[in-house]
C-alpha cells in the first residue's frame, strides 16, 4: 500500500486517494481479484472522507465517498434517451434449430446464397435483471437511466452509484460522450444473503433476484439501495461521440468496454456461421447452474456494425439480434391439496398446493391449474405426484400426472362445485359457471371481500396508480377492519383511523407506518385518465386497452358516456370486450365508486377540451369503415372527397356527435357524413359487422367453430340480432352471407387457410430447401408444384418454364426473392 504523503497538498493527496480507491474497486468488484486488504481500504476511505470533510471543495462526483451520498428523492426524474432502448425478438424454437433459423433470417435478408460465406456471429448472455442506461461524459459517470417505455426512462443515477462495479470514472481514453446499455441484476448469494438476514429480523423477504434488483433500483432512499447489492453487466450502448477508433464489430465494442473498466461477462463467444451460436447455447446450459446469477438465456447478434445497419430493425426490434431461451424447468413433486383462489373479478381458480419443489431457481409451493376443466383434463387429485413447470417469470403450472405413481388412497375426481358446496370460499355466496365459459365464478362481485382486496391491490398496485405500500398484508387488514369498502375510501384514510389496526402479521399500524401510507395517497391524488381507467379494473381492460380508452375519448365523461359499439371503434377492443366495459361503466355500485374517486382525486385528462378530438377519432374510424367496406363490397366509399382535414373540420365546428347529427352548414362534407350516420341503427349494425368480421374470423382460424354462447347472448341482447342471422353466422361461409346481405353487394371471400401457400422456383436446390424452412417458420405452406390457390410463385435465377406457365394460367402472382422477403415482413404483395 502506498504510505500517505504527509506534505502532499490536501487537493493532490485527494486525487491520489480518489485513484487508488477507483483501482483497488475494479479489481475487488470486476476482476474478482483484490488488490489490498480490506482493512488497507478502509484506511484510505476513511482518509478520503476525513479530506472531503474538511475541504468540501475537494468532494468530486466521481469520488467513491459519494456511492451513497445522496438524501432520499421525492420521485424520479424522467429522462428521454438519446437512442431509444429497445427489445429484442425470441425464438420460440428452444432447440439449436432455433439458432439455425435466426442465422437463415439474417442470411435471407441479407440476400446471402449457400455458397456465400458464413455470417460472423457474438453471442453473450441474457442478463435476467433490469436494463439500464449509464451516461459517461468526459469519462465522468453523469447519468443513469431506466429503460421505461423505451423511450423516457427514469433517472436513477443515485441508486446505480451504490452498485460497486459500475466505475464512476471510465479509465484509458473514452470518447467524449458514451451511453452505455446493460443489465442491473442481483446475484443468487446476494440474493440468499439478504434474505437470510431480512429472515431475522422477521422483515419481508425478496421473490427472487429479479425482483431484488428492480426493488433496489427504483429505491427513493439510496441508503436503502445500497443495502441490497447490485452487479452490472454491459451488452450494449446508446449515444457515442467524438470516438475516432471506433470499433467496427459488437465483440470488439464489448472488449473496448471491458478495457475502459467497465463490467463485461467473460461468457461470450463470436465466430463464423450459426454453429459458434449452438454450440454456445450447449455449453451456457451446461454452466447455467454454477453461474453466480439467474439468466434468462443467451442473445446472438450479428458481430459486424455495417451488417447489423445494413439489417436494421422491424417492429422496433433489431433485425440482427435474438434471444434464444432455454426449455422451461419441470421437476416432480406431491400435491398435498387443491386450494380455490378468488380473483380480482370473481374468477375461482384451482390451485395446487405442493410440497415444496425447488425449479428454475425458486422453490414452488403453489401451481395454477387453471380451471375446473383443465384440472379434470390432466385429472389432478390430491396425493398425485405432478410434474410441474417454471418458465421464465410465469407462474408455475402442472403440467401433468404420473398416473402410476398414483397412490390407493388418492383423492376423488375434482368438482369445483362440490369441493366450494356451490358457495364462494370467502364471501359464501352464489357461484356460477356460464355455459361457454370455462371459469367458475363468485357473482357477489366487490361485497365479496376477495374480490374488493384484490381490485383495491391492483388499483395501488406499482404499474397502475403505484401508492406504494398497499401490498397484500395492508389491504387486507383494511379491507377486514371495515375502514376501507372501496378504492375510493383508501382516498378518506386519516392518521387517527390507521394506527393501532391489527396487522394479519402480527403487530400494529404505528405513527411511522401511518404517515408513509397516508404520504403515498397524497402523491397520487392527481392521475392520468388511463391510469384511472387502468385502475377500475375492468376485465380485460390492460395497460394497452386503458391507454387507447383514454386517447380516444381524452375524458372521463366522454368515456363514461360511451357505448359498446363506439369502443369497437378502437383497434384492438372487440365486442366481448366493448360489452364488458359497457357493462361494468353502468353498473350501479361501479359509477357510485367511479363518482366518490372524482371527489376524491383530480383527473388529468388527455386534451382539456377532449370533445373534439374524441369526435375526430370517432369520424375518421367511421370513415376507414366506409372505405373498408365499399373496397371490400366494390361499390363507391359514401365519404368519397371527405379528407382528413374535413374531418378535422368537423370534429372543430360541431364538438358532439349530436351536434353534428343535426347541424346544418353549406359544407357537402358534413351533408355526406350525416347521411351516413343518420341511418343510425344501420351505423351502428354495420361497424358492429365490420368489427365482429375481423373478430370472428380471427376466432375461427383459432379452432372455433361457432360464435360462442356468450357472444351470442352479446349479440342478442345488445344488438337486437335475430336467431336466424345468429344462425347464419355459426359457420364462417354463413357469416359472411349475413354481413353481405344486411350491407351490400354478395360475394364469397376465398378461405384463407388454403391461400397460405408458396412455391419456389429457379434457386439452387440448397437456398431452395432454406427458403422452404424459412416460409414455414413464417407460417407459410411450401409446394412443391404450382396448385390452384397458390398464393405465390418465388422466382429464382433460373425459373422452370413448366411451373411459369401453369402460374400464368391460374393467375397465380410472381414474387422474386426481395418482393417475397418484403411480403414476409409486411405482408404486402406487389400488385
Ligand atoms: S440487446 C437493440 N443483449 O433483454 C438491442 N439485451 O429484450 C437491445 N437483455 O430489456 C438489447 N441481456 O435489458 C441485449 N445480452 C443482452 C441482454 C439484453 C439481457 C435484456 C435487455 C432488454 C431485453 C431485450
Amino acid at each position: 500500500m502506498p504510505q500517505p504523503d504527509l506534505f502532499a497538498q490536501p487537493a493532490e493527496r485527494a486525487a491520489q486517494l480518489r485513484a487508488d480507491l477507483a483501482r483497488y474497486d475494479h479489481a475487488y468488484y470486476v476482476l474478482d481479484a483484490p488488490l489490498v486488504p480490506d482493512a488497507d481500504y478502509d484506511a484510505l476511505f476513511q482518509e478520503l472522507q476525513r479530506l472531503e470533510a474538511e475541504h468540501p471543495e475537494l468532494r468530486t462526483p466521481d469520488s467513491p465517498t459519494q456511492r451513497v451520498g445522496g438524501s432520499p428523492l421525492p420521485a424520479f426524474a424522467p429522462v428521454r434517451h438519446a437512442v431509444p432502448m429497445l427489445s429484442i425478438q425470441t425464438e420460440t424454437d428452444t432447440t439449436p434449430q432455433g439458432a439455425v433459423a435466426f442465422d437463415l433470417r439474417v442470411r435471407n435478408k441479407l440476400g446471402l446464397g449457400p455458397d456465400d460465406p458464413p455470417v460472423t456471429y457474438a453471442a453473450e448472455l441474457k442478463f435476467d435483471g433490469l436494463a439500464i442506461s449509464l451516461r459517461y461524459e468526459r469519462g465522468v459517470l453523469v447519468q443513469a437511466a431506466t429503460r421505461g417505455d423505451g423511450e423516457t426512462g427514469e433517472d436513477v443515477t443515485q441508486n446505480v452509484r451504490t452498485i460497486r462495479s459500475v466505475p464512476l470514472q471510465l479509465r484509458g481514453n473514452p470518447p467524449e460522450v458514451l451511453e452505455i446499455r446493460g443489465e442491473a441484476l442481483m446475484k443468487r448469494a446476494d440474493f440468499e444473503r439478504y434474505n437470510a438476514r431480512q429472515r431475522e429480523r422477521g422483515l419481508p423477504t425478496l421473490v427472487n433476484p429479479r425482483n431484488g434488483a428492480a426493488g433496489s433500483i427504483r429505491q427513493l432512499d439510496p441508503s436503502i439501495a445500497a443495502q441490497r447489492p447490485l452487479a452490472f453487466y454491459a451488452y450494449g450502448w446508446g449515444e457515442i461521440v467524438g470516438w475516432s477508433d471506433q470499433p467496427d464489430t459488437h465483440h470488439a465494442m464489448l472488449d473496448a468496454f471491458e478495457a475502459f473498466g467497465l463490467p463485461v461477462a467473460p461468457q461470450r463467444v463470436h465466430g463464423a456461421g450459426p454453429q459458434t451460436l449452438i454450440d454456445f447455447h450447449a455449453r451456457i446450459a451446461a454452466e447455467r447452474d454454477s453461474l453466480p446469477f439467474d439468466i434468462d438465456g443467451v442473445v446472438y447478434k450479428v458481430d459486424s456494425l455495417a451488417l447489423q445497419r445494413e439489417l436494421g430493425f422491424r417492429n422496433r426490434e433489431p433485425i440482427w439480434a435474438v434471444a434464444h431461451k432455454y426449455p422451461a424447468q419441470e421437476r416432480s413433486t406431491r400435491v398435498l391439496a387443491i386450494d380455490i383462489q378468488v380473483g380480482r373479478t370473481g374468477k375461482l381458480t384451482p390451485v395446487a398446493k405442493l410440497e415444496p419443489v425447488f425449479v428454475g431457481g425458486v422453490t414452488v409451493t403453489n401451481a395454477t391449474l387453471h380451471n375446473e376443466d383443465e384440472v379434470r383434463r390432466k385429472d389432478v387429485r390430491v396425493g398425485d405426484t405432478v410434474i410441474v413447470r417454471r418458465a421464465g417469470d410465469v407462474i408455475p403450472e402442472v403440467v401433468g400426472v404420473i398416473l402410476d405413481a398414483r397412490p390407493a388412497d388418492a383423492g376423488e375426481p375434482f368438482d369445483l362445485y362440490q369441493q366450494l358446496g356451490g358457495r364462494c370460499p370467502v364471501c359464501g355466496g352464489p357461484i356460477e359457471r356460464r355455459p361457454g365459459e370455462a371459469d367458475w365464478r363468485c357473482v357477489s362481485g366487490l361485497s365479496c371481500p376477495a374480490q374488493l382486496k384484490r381490485t383495491i391491490q391492483h388499483f395501488c398496485s406499482r404499474n397502475v396508480v403505484d401508492i406504494e405500500g398497499f401490498g397484500e398484508e395492508i389491504v387486507s387488514t383494511l379491507v377486514d377492519s371495515g375502514l376501507v369498502e372501496s378504492t375510493a375510501d383508501i382516498y378518506k384514510l386519516t392518521k387517527e383511523k390507521l394506527i393501532g389496526l391489527s396487522l394479519s402479521g402480527g403487530g400494529s399500524i404505528q405513527d411511522l407506518l401511518a404517515s408513509k401510507l397516508l404520504k403515498s395517497i397524497e402523491e397520487r391524488r392527481k392521475l392520468p385518465l388511463s391510469k384511472f381507467i387502468f385502475g377500475l379494473g375492468i376485465e380485460g381492460v390492460g395497460e394497452v386497452a386503458s391507454k387507447d380508452l383514454a386517447k380516444f375519448y381524452g375524458s372521463l365523461d366522454l368515456f363514461l358516456q360511451s357505448a359498446a359499439c363506439v369502443h369497437m371503434l378502437i383497434e384492438g377492443i372487440g365486442v366481448e370486450l366493448a360489452v364488458g366495459i359497457d357493462d361494468f361503466i353502468h353498473e350501479k355500485k361501479n359509477l357510485a365508486v367511479i363518482n366518490t374517486l372524482c371527489k376524491e382525486i383530480e383527473i388529468i385528462e388527455c386534451r382539456p377540451a377532449g370533445v373534439d378530438n374524441f369526435l375526430f377519432n370517432f369520424l375518421s374510424a367511421v370513415k376507414r369503415w366506409d372505405s373498408e367496406i365499399s373496397k371490400r363490397n366494390k361499390i363507391k366509399p359514401k365519404l368519397r372527397g371527405v379528407g382528413e382535414k374535413s374531418l378535422r373540420n368537423l370534429a372543430e365546428e360541431f364538438k358532439a356527435l349530436d351536434a353534428l347529427l343535426i347541424g346544418t352548414s353549406p359544407a357537402q362534407d358534413l351533408a355526406q357524413m350525416q347521411s351516413l350516420l343518420r341511418t343510425d341503427d344501420q351505423c351502428v349494425k354495420a361497424v358492429l359487422f365490420f368489427e365482429k368480421n375481423k373478430y370472428l374470423t380471427h376466432v375461427m382460424g383459432t379452432e372455433h367453430p361457432a360464435i360462442s354462447p356468450r357472444l351470442r347472448r352479446i349479440l342478442i341482447s345488445k344488438f337486437g340480432f335475430s336467431d336466424e342471422q345468429l344462425g347464419a353466422m355459426t359457420e364462417a361461409e354463413g357469416w359472411r352471407i349475413v354481413y353481405h346481405n344486411n350491407a351490400t353487394g354478395d360475394r364469397k371471400r376465398k378461405d384463407e387457410k388454403n391461400s397460405l401457400t408458396v412455391c419456389f422456383t429457379g434457386f439452387p436446390e440448397a437456398q431452395k430447401k432454406s427458403l422452404e424452412e424459412y416460409s414455414v417458420t413464417h407460417g407459410l405452406m411450401p409446394k412443391s408444384s404450382v396448385v390452384k390457390n397458390l398464393k405465390f410463385l418465388v422466382t429464382g435465377p433460373n425459373p422452370g418454364p413448366a411451373k411459369l406457365a401453369r402460374a400464368r394460367e391460374l393467375n397465380v402472382p410472381l414474387l422474386t426473392l426481395d418482393q417475397f422477403n418484403n411480403f414476409i415482413e409486411t405482408g404486402e404483395i406487389p400488385s
